[in-house]
């Protein structure tokens, strides 16, 4: 199992391009307890600086973010709210992005990938409903935003990419904000990988949540996610998926049922592809 392993000195030209715009140290410890203030954006916004010493033009955008995907019931629960409120989408997003980085849209990070919405993040994350000291796996870091946003829940969060070099930049990512006092990020372990076939070293699962899309579920994401878990994952032709619910049961008799549910009530989502390594090299998805 890796944690915080990539050797910093392999971040790409693409990494280059990142954000830098805030170095400064975070002034309060990270503590699981201490929650943003939610009655207005004057009082969020004062507390986010004080506690986070983040940068207030992001604030007052992820404050307008956050009372949208509020009216859109995107976030389910208090530790959804809680999980939007304090991940900084801006450190995840590329330099040229970052007028952008709280936009109802999916963005470039570079290798022909993207950085979901945050409206998508939202609701998918609600979706498997992670409690914390849960163990959650993603499939498909990207940008790392949806990580970061999984460690506002639990501590125990697994992340795998499949293009090396951007896992490689991501995990930079990471460790500079952990250097910076984000010590939350400590709970993200990565590694670059096939994520077809999870992370078995690491299993079972509370929790999947898959960011690529495929026309099916991966039978070693089924197997890894335990009895009670729930994966949330874009299924569907390549463009066109819908995002489903899964929750895997295992009856008294000892079979397994698995529930399927369509967190869009059937409106389709396209997602960049879930592809397939061979050797080194992608080479084509996973697609049956
Ligand atoms: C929509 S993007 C990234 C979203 C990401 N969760 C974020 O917060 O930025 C989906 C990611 O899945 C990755 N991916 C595609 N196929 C994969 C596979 N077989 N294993 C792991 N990652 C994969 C892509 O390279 C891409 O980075």
């Amino acid at each position: 199992m890796r944690r915080r392993t990539f050797l910093l000195g392999t971040a790409t030209l693409a990494g280059a391009a990142l954000t830098s715009h805030a170095q400064a140290a975070v002034p309060q410890p990270y503590s699981w307890e201490a929650s943003p203030p939610t009655g207005n954006r004057e009082a969020f916004i004062k507390w986010m600086v004080e506690n986070r010493g983040e940068d207030p033009n992001f604030l007052v955008q992820r404050w307008a973010r956050y009372e949208v995907l509020i009216a859109n019931k995107d976030l389910a629960n208090e530790a959804n709210r809680r999980a939007f409120l304090l991940t900084p989408r801006e450190e995840f997003a590329l330099r040229q992005n970052l007028n952008r980085a709280y936009d109802h849209a999916f963005l470039d990070i570079g290798f022909g990938v993207t950085i979901s919405g945050p409206h998508v993040v939202g609701r998918m994350t609600s979706a498997i409903d992670v409690k914390r000291g849960e163990k959650v796996l993603e499939i498909g870091t990207g940008s790392g935003y949806q990580s970061a946003y999984l460690a506002n829940l639990t501590d125990q969060v697994f992340t795998i990419e499949i293009i090396k070099p951007l896992a490689e930049r991501t995990r930079g990512v990471y460790d500079g904000l952990i250097g910076r006092g984000y010590s939350e990020f400590k709970s993200v372990t990565s590694k670059p990988a096939d994520g077809y076939y999870g992370w078995e070293e690491a299993a079972p699962f509370d929790k999947i949540i898959v960011t690529c899309g495929i026309d099916h579920i991966p039978p070693a994401l089924l197997q890894q996610l335990k009895a009670g878990g729930i994966m949330v994952i874009p299924v569907g032709p390549p463009g066109a998926q819908r995002i489903l619910r899964v929750v895997k049961e295992q009856a008294p008799d000892g079979n397994f049922t698995i529930a399927r549910s369509d967190i869009y009530n059937g409106r389709v989502v396209p997602f960049v592809p879930f592809t397939k390594l061979e050797g080194e090299a992608i080479k084509g998805t996973h697609r049956k």
